[in-house]
């Protein structure tokens, strides 16, 4: 599951040494662990046992072709958000059976595409959408299968905007409506009601939130079946959270509360399996930062060690455009160097070359001396990292590779300046 540690104070990603990699394909770069990523897929898969079940990978956390298949390898299924995920899943070898798509604002042509395809499921957000995917399906001839998005209105907790499931969230029908509206669909000429779905929120690390939704979908079902409702499929949704504090320990790096520990999606979901278990319903999940967050890191080269008054700026080569997280939700990812010399500690702001002083890393941090040229991994930033990269500044996203072993290849090639 670990793929990262430190060999004589050198960083190895499985057993390639991360310099050579920043040396070979050059900064920053994003780099994965295969094993990293194959581990996390069984290890949810065994969480189940041998319950029937359904994990549907989001594609969203990172759509890179290569991990995609690697996934897919897995005989996962893949949850898309957009015609463009939908694409990249089909060609990565997810079965069209094996494929769901959500998301609050599918486009026509989306949906069409995804009923041409025979995709699984839509899981739906709005009374609109649900007229609009019927008229679309008549169209196609065809019959789409549906999930009801329920919004829970349970408080996730962690970052406002990664949290799905408040009432005033854009998310999903209010639960108190889902008997009603699931009874109105059952009469739409093509629609097959498969069940219901629910999506909390990302990165949430507390059990009890996870068990408190599996109650209460629970307990919906059970209402929905005793009100006449047939429901089959319950999809529990994803935001497993993973550890992102002191990720890594070494007597020479700064220590980390690790106020996650021994989190896993794997435990998370053995929590809530039995309750879910109760509905008989066919239990799915789609989890999609807890499969590839910890696979990946980013490498940026340290470009000056600035000092301004009472503050120490390490000025490094990848900003807010290669890894927007700490910037967006003030994530905490940790810092460390390739290289461990056992230089003294010192407290600063780890920022990007952008324009902006919301472009940073981490601030004030604790981090070993660093000087220019040093090589820094951010760890942990496998999900939502290149992904939500952009061209802002007009800078070139980053290359990606993949490690397996001692080698390391090229999975995605530096964007280059022709391509803006
Ligand atoms: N299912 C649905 C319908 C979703 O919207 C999401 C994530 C997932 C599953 C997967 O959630 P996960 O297991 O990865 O937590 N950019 C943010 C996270 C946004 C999550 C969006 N939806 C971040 O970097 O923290």
């Amino acid at each position: 599951m670990h793929e990262y540690h430190y060999e004589a104070c050198v960083l190895l990603c499985e057993e390639m040494d991360l310099r050579d990699a920043a040396q070979q394909f050059g900064t920053p770069l994003y780099v994965y662990s295969k094993g990293s990523v194959l581990d996390h897929c069984r290890h949810i898969e065994q969480a189940f046992g041998d319950t029937s079940h359904a994990t549907y990978y989001a594609v969203k956390a990172n759509s890179n072709r290569t991990l995609l298949k690697l996934i897919a390898g897995e005989g996962l299924g893949a949850d898309v958000g957009s015609g463009g995920e939908l694409t990249l899943a089909l060609q990565a070898g997810f079965r069209p059976r094996s494929i769901t798509f959500s998301g609050v604002g599918k486009r026509d042509d989306e949906i069409a595409f995804g009923l041409r395809r025979g995709i699984n499921a839509f899981n739906v957000e709005s009374t609109e959408e649900l007229e609009i995917i019927n008229a679309l399906a008549g169209r196609e001839r065809s019959r789409a299968r549906i999930l009801l998005r329920v919004n829970l209105d349970i408080d996730a907790g962690g970052h406002a905007y990664v949290s799905t499931s408040l009432k005033q969230n854009k998310f999903g029908i209010p639960w108190q409506q889902a008997a009603d509206v699931l009874r109105w669909a059952g009469t739409l000429p093509n629609i097959e009601v498969g069940g219901i779905h629910s999506h909390l929120g990302s990165q949430i690390t507390v059990e009890d939130t996870f068990r408190r939704a599996a109650q209460a979908l629970t307990r919906l079902v059970m209402d929905l079946r005793a009100s006449g409702i047939s429901v089959n499929d319950l999809d529990f949704g994803g935001g497993f959270g993973v550890q992102y504090r002191g990720y890594l320990r070494h007597p020479h790096l700064p220590p980390e509360e690790p106020e996650e520990l021994n989190l896993s999606a794997a435990s998370l979901v053995k929590a809530v399996l039995p309750l879910l278990k109760e509905t008989g319903c066919r239990i799915s999940i789609q989890p999609g930062r807890s499969i590839v967050a910890h696979a990946g890191v980013l490498i940026v080269k340290v470009a000056f060690r600035k000092e301004a008054g009472e503050k120490v700026f390490v000025v490094v080569d990848g900003g807010m455009n290669d890894l927007i997280r700490p910037s967006l939700y003030h994530s905490h990812h940790q810092i460390v160097p390739l290289l461990l010399r056992g230089d003294p500690h010192e407290t600063v702001d780890v920022v990007g070359p952008l324009c902006e002083s919301g472009d940073f890393l981490a601030l004030d941090r604790p981090l070993p001396r660093v000087v220019r040229g040093d090589l820094l991994a951010v760890m942990c930033a496998g999900a939502y990292g290149f992904v939500l990269s952009s061209n802002y500044n007009a800078r070139l996203r980053p290359a990606e590779v993949l490690v397996d072993g001692s080698s390391a290849s090229v999975i995605r090639e530096r964007e280059t300046v022709e391509q803006l």
